[in-house]
């Protein structure tokens, strides 16, 4: 059995945090160490515990003065749009027509989708994200290029093959059968397979149709522990053409209440502009917000109230998200860089613990998986990220008057992206790609 020791400053989120100095919401090891083996961690705790706990063949990395925490977590990116990312656009619907749709047509060819799966893992894993819920395209053989790749990684990754049916170039559509038959196929062929996990995805309610809604509403009922995932409110434009589309629907989320979509594990991109109506429909469904701040400024979609949304009387649960290609970076320092401004807009104040807490436990609750991944405990699958807040001179010069692990992680995430990963764990095995590609 080879196992790996590593040795470095541990922080691990045990719940959300209430307020800034919440010290009891997480786990911090000053020279702390974690046990890996056989792909979980074996053992977390102080240095010389863990190292009593190891044998005499065990290999020892030694990432001090660094901090070691759960691999980041991505909850809504999408795979084929790698090459969308920034595309000059007014709003959405222009950045969908304009750039996305004609991009995601190229994913009919298996090679194309192939070579930027590779991409794609790289890219993650350069950025310390360990797990991402993914939008494949249209075309099933992406899925198949996702989750091959995934499993070649050892990722434990959520995807789908999108499902949509108008409203987009001839090359980009499907029909209800066709997208229900897909779906069930990608579901028999990856799902458990390794770790991959395969979501329901249709788009959105603009490129389905009531017919492929309908479709959708029986996958969902025959495979009630799936992720879904789907966008709802990002944009007025498109929410005012969808109440065109669907008119009988009382509003945006009451058109996916109305098939059966609103549900625990059922993740909503975007969710700005929910009336108090559609967040208490989300809160009482267990149905997941996902923030993409990136994106959200990027395309001039509006401010998502992340703060004020949780604070009410029937909270709406929230994950973050770099949303590429809408978002613009695929890091998820940068990604909380971004949703700590669009607090500081609505005048509220997003501090360093929930940032930290949303990136690793929050997300990994969002999506039902904390008993596998988003914390350092015992048991858990080695998915790990170390960082380096004095990753570039700037960094290292801020942290010269750096005097908390708080002021600490801030500057990690206002400053820092892929140059702060010094290494990411993929089930305990080193996985940070070296050389830029
Ligand atoms: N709504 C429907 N499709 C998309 C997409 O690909 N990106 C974003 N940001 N919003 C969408
Ligand atoms: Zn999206």
């Amino acid at each position: 059995m080879t196992e790996t020791l590593i040795r470095g400053r541990l922080l691990s989120f045990l719940r959300a945090p209430h307020h800034a100095d919440d010290r009891d919401s997480y786990f911090y090891e000053e020279d702390g160490a974690l046990l890996l083996s056989e792909g979980k961690i074996a053992a977390v705790g102080a240095y010389a515990d863990v190292k009593a706990r190891a044998n005499a063949t065990t290999t020892e990395i030694d990432h001090r003065p660094h901090l070691i925490l759960p691999g980041l977590i991505d909850c809504h990116v999408h795979f084929p749009q790698m090459q969308v990312i920034a595309s000059y656009a007014g709003n959405l619907l222009e950045w969908l027509n304009t750039y996305t749709f004609p991009e995601e047509c190229r994913f009919v060819e298996t090679a194309h989708a192939e070579r930027i799966a590779i991409q794609f893992f790289d890219e993650f894993l350069r950025n310390g994200t360990t797990t991402a819920a993914a939008y494949c395209s249209v075309h099933k053989a992406s899925a198949d290029a996702f989750f091959a790749e995934s499993l070649k990684r050892g990722t434990l990754m959520i995807g789908g093959k999108v499902m949509m049916d108008r409203n987009a170039p001839q090359g980009l559509l499907d029909t209800p059968e066709l997208g229900y038959d897909e779906t069930r196929a990608v579901i028999e062929a990856w799902h458990g397979r390794g770790r991959n996990h395969v979501a329901i995805t249709p788009r959105f309610a603009i490129t389905s149709s009531p017919e492929q809604m309908a479709m959708t509403q029986k996958l969902a009922e025959e495979f009630p522990d799936l992720h879904i995932q789907t966008h709802l409110s990002e944009n007025r434009e498109e929410i005012e053409f969808t109440s065109q589309l669907y008119p009988e629907a009382t509003d945006y989320t009451d058109i996916y209440a109305r098939y059966g979509l609103l549900r625990k594990k059922a993740l909503f991109g975007h969710a700005i502009h929910l009336s108090d109506r559609e967040a208490d429909a989300m809160a009482e469904s267990g149905a997941v917000a996902v923030h993409c701040p990136t994106s959200n400024l990027f395309l001039g979609s509006g401010l998502f109230p992340l703060k004020s949304i949780q604070r009410r009387e029937k909270p709406v649960t929230v994950a973050v998200a770099s949303d590429i290609g809408g978002g613009s970076s695929y890091s998820m320092l940068k990604t909380m860089d971004e949703a700590y401004k669009i607090q500081q807009l609505l005048g509220e104040r997003l501090n360093p613990l929930e940032s930290y807490y949303h990136m690793t436990r929050g997300n990994a609750v969002a999506l039902d998986l904390a008993e596998r991944i988003g914390t350092l405990e015992e048991g858990t699958d080695a998915d790990i990220v170390v960082l380096d807040a004095a990753a570039t001179s700037a960094m290292r010069l801020r942290m010269e008057t750096v005097t908390s692990l708080s002021e600490e992680l801030f500057l990690l995430q206002t400053l820092g992206d892929d140059r702060a990963v010094i290494e990411t764990y993929v089930a305990g095995k080193a996985s940070k790609p070296r050389a830029e590609a």
